[in-house]
């Protein structure tokens, strides 16, 4: 564990469909504060919104990313977020935060995920400021519509995004 580091775990949930740079600058942040940062990829296909890519897939886009840093690991789960967070021996939820638009959710998230864990902190970042306009839905909008996305998540990702709007 590198000296200026917190111990303990947090975990940094989210869909990730796909994953963003938005989103790896909140885990590469996160894992210069924690010890250990397991990624929790929402693995959940009775939920209303069904993604574009299955979670093999998403959670080995964001694995080759994280592997550098060494004291990251990525995790499907289909639970509530406390009960994963618990398994895994995590005192602290980290999530980013864009806009104002953001609060009243992730507000609402915190209520929830507290009464049911007080035990457990919901930690919010605030984006980078080239990253407070980037969402995953917008960057599969601009996709759908041919517009460019590079600089808006991995290459990888860009083009498997491409390939799976076409159809
Ligand atoms: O906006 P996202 O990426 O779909 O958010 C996913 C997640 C897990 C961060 C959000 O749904 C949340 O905070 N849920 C807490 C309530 C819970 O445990 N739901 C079950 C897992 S979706």
């Amino acid at each position: 564990m590198a000296a200026d580091r917190n111990g303990g775990t947090a975990v940094c949930p989210g869909s990730y469909d796909p994953i963003t740079y938005g989103h790896l600058d909140i885990i590469a942040r996160t894992a210069e504060v924690f010890e250990n940062v397991i990624v929790g990829v929402v693995n959940m296909p009775v939920r209303k919104q069904k993604t574009v890519f299955g979670i093999e897939e998403r959670v080995a886009f964001i694995e080759e990313h994280v592997a550098e840093y060494g004291n990251v690991q990525v995790k499907p789960f289909d639970t509530l977020l406390v009960d994963f967070a618990r398994e895994h021996g995590a005192k602290a939820i980290v999530k980013g935060l864009r806009a104002i638009s953001d609060f009243e959710y992730e507000f609402e998230m915190n209520q929830l995920n507290r009464k049911m864990a007080p035990d457990i902190e919901s930690i919010y970042m605030m984006s980078a400021p080239q990253y407070s306009f980037l969402r995953s839905s917008g960057v599969k909008e601009l996709a759908m519509f041919g517009g460019d996305i590079s600089g808006l998540v991995p290459d990888r990702v860009a083009a498997r995004l491409q390939e799976e709007l076409k159809r």
